[in-house]
């Protein structure tokens, strides 16, 4: 431990991707002690390895094994560092639970974060896709990431504007295998700012018998529906959403919608652009519960690819890519993978 990282050779995957998929990484590293990663990234068994750094692994597909190394932080240091009374400062370390962290920061009466509960993962992965679900993306909230980058072999802290936070993506994400996340800061209020609009939340409060919602009241009720709709990946391997929604100009989206007008249009990220319902498309195709042996499509979410129990990965892909052929043959509209790939293009 006093060297603060631990060393595991032919390590099993499986448990470390919430699909639940086999898959054997030649070595996996688990770092106890962030200022111990220089010393990791120097070990002969990661120089030259293309290793990969994992999180909670729910952003994942092995379709393959690991081709090199796997990295991952076991530090869970989670601070208060300030508090002015109308806003505090946050600071988590990359291996914290991402819901944990959600539910202790509504402990403390910090607001902001409630819509983002109950998603699987960790703090040093929320940043890399900008995690988003009932109308808020946690980019918002994210004052500061620290993180080692490789390129120059220094730690950096970068603050919002520098981390280009988008729909699912940041710059953690387009300059992929440049940072490693050691820690994220978060700036959040005391008074709440609720975000009550997205589909199925006020239904959800009112179902709770709850009047004025409090932050918490509206992480309650997200986890609720998250319960119902999402399948648990404790119980069944998944990896959430499988696509991302595609975004569209708003032209596309109109000519889609005289044709399909019952198809879900959302804002994009822009005013000329507009975000298309993918689990619409493909529950249009037929897909909602299709089953392939172990390899499926949730009957809950369409979105949602599930292993039933002894799926692979290359099953798990192979349904991918008929269900994003057959999208795009019926609606002209391609859609991509939310999660990492390992083992094989998208
Ligand atoms: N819909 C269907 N069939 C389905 C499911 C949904 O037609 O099987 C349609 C419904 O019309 C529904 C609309 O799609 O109103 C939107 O569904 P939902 O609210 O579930 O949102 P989503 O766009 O499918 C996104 C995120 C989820 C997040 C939810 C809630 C992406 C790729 N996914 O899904 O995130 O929980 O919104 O905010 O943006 C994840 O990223 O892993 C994830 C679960």
């Amino acid at each position: 431990m006093t060297q603060g990282y631990r060393l595991t050779a032919n390590a099993s995957l499986r448990d470390r991707n919430t699909f639940g998929v086999p898959a054997m990484a030649p070595w996996l590293i688990e770092v106890d002690d962030a200022s111990a990663l220089a010393d990791v990234l120097a070990l002969p068994q990661v120089v030259g390895s293309d290793s990969l750094v994992i999180g909670g692994g729910s952003n994942l597909l092995f379709a393959g094994d690991a081709p090199g190394a796997v990295i991952t932080m076991a530090t869970r240091g989670l601070q208060l560092l300030s508090d002015d009374g109308q806003q505090a400062r946050v600071r988590a370390d990359a291996g914290v639970a991402w819901h944990p962290l959600v539910m202790w920061t509504l402990e403390q009466g910090l607001c902001g974060l409630e819509n983002l509960a109950l998603i699987p993962g960790t703090a040093g992965a929320s940043p890399i896709q900008n995690i988003g679900a009932y109308g808020t993306e946690v980019g918002e909230f994210i004052s500061v990431v620290e993180a080692l980058d490789r390129r120059s072999g220094t730690m950096v802290r970068l603050d919002r504007e520098a981390c280009a936070f988008a729909y699912r993506d940041s710059v953690f994400k387009r300059e992929a295998d440049r940072y490693l996340v050691t820690a994220v800061e978060f700036v959040l209020p005391r008074t709440p700012q609720l975000r009550l609009d997205y589909a199925g939340i006020r239904e959800e409060l009112v179902a709770m018998g709850v009047g004025a919602p409090t932050a918490r009241d509206v992480g309650d009720a997200v986890v609720r529906i998250r319960q119902r709709k999402l399948p648990d990946p404790a119980v069944v391997g998944n990896a959430g959403s499988f696509f991302k929604n595609p975004i569209l100009s708003q032209a596309q989206a109109d000519a889609l919608q005289v044709d399909y007008p019952t198809l879900p249009v959302f804002r994009g990220d822009a005013e000329h652009n507009r975000k298309l319902s993918a689990a619409w498309m493909i529950e249009a195709c037929g897909w909602k519960g299709h089953r392939d042996g172990d390899a499926g499509v949730s009957a809950a979410h369409a979105l949602v690819l599930v292993n039933h129990g002894l799926a692979t990965g290359a099953q798990l892909l192979s349904i991918a890519r008929r269900i994003a052929d057959s999208v795009h043959a019926r609606f002209g509209v391609a859609i991509e993978p939310e999660p990492k790939i390992i083992g094989a293009r998208w």
